[in-house]
């Protein structure tokens, strides 16, 4: 092995362990005068959440020092990690917050020490938002993701009847659900619902439970749901893709995706290995939560932010609604627009 390419592996590795082992990552090395923020995320081991996190990393080469922290999914450890950028006098600071509720007393301590706060991902109360003015959200309309999955199924039950598996044109639906409280998860559940209602399908639970977001706990409610249920589900909606590739696992170890046997199964995120899923036939479909324009605008935010500067469209690049938030859209991908969206963003 030559000498220098060793050396770039080695930094290549070092570097990839520092990220997978959940240490802050910093992009302050030679970067003297930029100005210092930080960015509290409620813990590195979600796949959407990574997305935004690089991003973020990304967009701050050569424009600002970000410290970007692991609360490991508490918010005791996300309090103090605060605490710590608010002692440092960081200038800005980006908060996924653990517990929505928490939101106010990290709220009053900045105020106390007057660093702007961006949160991102999970809203706070709006009272919370209403404690001061130097607050700001970056998000995304969960309603619209949740409207979109069911204008998904919709559209493949209209075109599938022979998909009623009672053959009572009912849809017989298991839900897996995200972390309770989370607006995503209650919003986007409510939502896909309403949105099949409209478009005219009639529906019924069949089962719901949570597996918090993650893929492992998706596989195995999956595996639950089809021992209980086995040939009365008709689909599977998931709040998230992980947890849509989990109880894909589980559906092929029953037999599913392959002669012939299958079972329509809609996620949010679009992350890559869901994308993948698309084209490979066993994810119906997804909607894009925006990763990369949602890290954007939280890094744009903090940046005018932390020079002191009122954000705006022009400075930030994102409409500001309301004076205190920025919305990424959603949008609808499925095989047929996988290639293009992805491409695109
Ligand atoms: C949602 C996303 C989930 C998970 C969650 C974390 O917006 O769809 O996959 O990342 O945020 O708060």
């Amino acid at each position: 092995m030559k000498k220098a390419w060793k050396a770039a592996m080695l930094a290549t590795f070092a570097v990839g362990t520092l990220v997978v082992a959940g240490c802050g990552s910093d992009s302050t090395s030679g970067s003297g005068d930029l100005p210092q923020v930080g960015v509290a995320i409620y813990k590195f081991d979600d796949t959407f959440m990574s997305g935004v996190r690089a991003r973020i990393d990304a967009d701050a080469k050569g424009k600002a020092k970000v410290d970007i922290v692991d609360s490991q999914n508490s918010q005791p450890t996300q309090n103090e990690k605060v605490d710590l950028f608010l002692n440092k006098k960081y200038k800005a600071i980006g908060v996924n917050i653990v517990d929505r509720p928490a939101a106010g007393g990290i709220i009053d301590k900045a105020k106390a020490a007057n660093v702007p706060l961006v949160f991102l991902n999970r809203e706070p109360l709006k009272e919370d938002m209403a404690k001061w003015d130097k607050v700001y959200y970056v998000g995304a309309k969960a309603e619209q993701s949740g409207e979109m999955q069911g204008k998904i199924l919709a559209d493949y039950f209209k075109k599938h009847p022979e998909a009623y598996k009672s053959n009572d044109n009912v849809l017989h639906y298991v839900l897996i659900k995200g972390e309770p409280g989370h607006q995503d998860a209650e919003l986007r559940s409510k939502y896909v619902i309403e949105s099949l209602k409209k478009e005219g399908i009639q529906v019924q639970e069949v089962a719901q439970d949570t597996a918090m977001w993650d893929r492992v706990k998706g596989q195995e409610k999956m595996a639950a749901f089809l021992s209980s249920y086995g040939d009365k589900i008709d689909a599977v909606i998931a709040n998230n893709d992980d947890m849509a590739l989990g109880a894909i696992e589980a559906l092929k170890a029953a037999g599913y995706f392959q002669n012939g046997k299958y079972m329509p199964v809609v996620g949010v995120d679009a992350t890559a290995p869901a994308v993948q899923a698309l084209k490979d036939g066993t994810l119906l479909g997804t909607v894009l939560n925006n990763a990369k324009k949602q890290g954007d605008a939280v890094f744009n935010l903090m940046l005018v932010l932390a020079k002191g500067e009122a954000p705006t469209k022009e400075n930030t690049g994102f409409e500001i609604v309301d004076k205190q938030y920025i919305w990424v859209p959603y949008e609808i991908v499925t095989k047929e627009n996988a290639d293009q969206i992805l491409g695109d963003k």
